[in-house]
């Protein structure tokens, strides 16, 4: 029996997230990526838009080969050779998938010169090509959270009566909102013939900051595949972070009863590699993955992590794969820190030799913004040395 709520996670790092400005990777750190993807069981890996350049077609097919757990997917435009090339570079995986797209809303209907027919003719060709090359295709309607309903409807019937078996709705430029998505996604499983024997997607730009939002509500609302990125990575504002929306489904499994098959464990090597062969480096405050996410400043807070870590931490850092310490020293910390800092680093001090060491790390501290072990070393070896 299928797990009705089992969310599929599909990864588009490597071809949404290689369209950031600058974010360009080489042959070898698509595979290792594509590599770090697969072992974190991520189900479907876009690995590229094969038609792109012969760089883009050889890391889709050398990914294709290598993958053991994912399936292996490849975009296209809705154009026949786009397609045939798309088949050609991901032909060789152990579960391959053409993914193919056209802008349906009015201004994206403006850029090729279609009308509502001509593009639906034009979809009734392509999804029936890419599905007499593939059993795996996934359709989407580009820029579909500002396409018409009734001609977002129609297309979609066309999509799925032609052979897709997955559609894909996206918000391509971030404009939609939470309750928005969940309402577009409901309308089309109410309306469109055929939605039941689909699998709804959900790809969300982060334009307003509401891509995690919108993704969560679309599963809420029947969606059962979330397209994302490592570190958010991705046009502009980027895409829905693939470390948020696992996390958020993990943490509030109890509100959001969905499961992913991602080892989260993973996540945090995978968002600093990505950052690494990127170029992009991750903001300090990133949900999940930044580096101060789990670390606690405030001599309160610090307290209360080192009496009860559940006080001020609702996930642990090693679900994300991240052994460091949660307490950063800096003037805000307490004496309870402290003593727990120099226990870590192997100090066992008396009361009275806790408040001279507390005195002199106080004073270092005000000059300095963070105080690292090796300082703290030093002024036990001070403290020691004038006593
Ligand atoms: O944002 C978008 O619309 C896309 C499509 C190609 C799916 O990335
Ligand atoms: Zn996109």
């Amino acid at each position: 029996m299928t797990d009705q709520n089992r969310v599929y996670i599909f990864d588009t790092t490597l071809r949404d997230g290689e369209q950031s400005p600058g974010a360009t990777m080489s042959h070898a750190e698509k595979l290792e990526i594509a590599q770090m993807l697969d072992e974190m069981k991520v189900d479907i890996i876009e690995a590229g838009f094969p038609i792109a350049s012969e760089g883009d077609f050889a890391a889709v097919s050398d990914i294709a080969k290598q993958a053991q757990y994912s399936v292996i997917c490849g975009l296209a435009r809705a154009q026949i050779p786009d397609i045939d090339r798309c088949w050609e570079a991901i032909r060789h995986a152990k579960q391959p998938r053409i993914h193919t797209f056209i802008g349906t809303s009015p201004l994206h209907r403006a850029i090729p010169n279609l009308d509502q027919d001509q593009m639906a003719e034009r979809i009734e060709q392509t999804v029936t090509h890419a599905r007499n090359l593939c059993d795996n295709v996934q359709w989407s309607p580009m820029d579909a959270t500002r396409t018409e309903h009734d001609y977002l409807c129609r297309v979609v019937e066309i999509a799925i009566r032609c052979g897709a078996t997955t559609i894909n709705i996206p918000d391509t430029v971030g404009y939609t909102a939470p309750r928005e998505s969940a309402d577009l996604i409901r309308m089309l499983r109410e309306r469109v013939p055929g939605a039941d024997e689909v699998i709804f997607a959900t790809h969300c730009h982060n334009d307003l900051g509401m891509a995690t939002a919108n993704s969560l509500a679309a599963v809420e609302a029947g969606a059962r595949q979330i397209e994302c990125t490592i570190n958010g990575l991705g046009e502009r504002a980027g895409n829905t972070a693939l470390e948020e929306v696992v996390m958020a489904l993990r943490v509030r499994n109890d509100i959001m009863p969905y499961n992913t098959n991602i080892d989260t464990t993973k996540i945090m090597g995978l968002s600093r590699r990505v950052s690494q062969v990127s170029g992009f480096p991750v903001q300090f405050n990133k949900a999940i993955v930044g580096k101060n996410a789990f670390l606690h400043e405030s001599g309160i807070h610090q307290d209360g992590v080192l009496k009860n870590v559940e006080t001020f931490e609702i996930m642990k850092p090693a679900d994300i794969g991240l052994n460091a310490a949660n307490i950063a020293m800096g003037k805000h910390s307490g004496r309870a820190a402290l003593r727990s800092k120099l226990n870590e680093l192997g100090y066992e001090v008396g009361d009275n030799q806790l408040k001279d060491i507390f005195v002199r790390f106080k004073a270092l501290a005000d000059r300095k913004k963070e105080v690292y072990d090796d300082d703290i070393v030093a002024l036990v070896q001070d403290a020691a040395a004038n006593t």
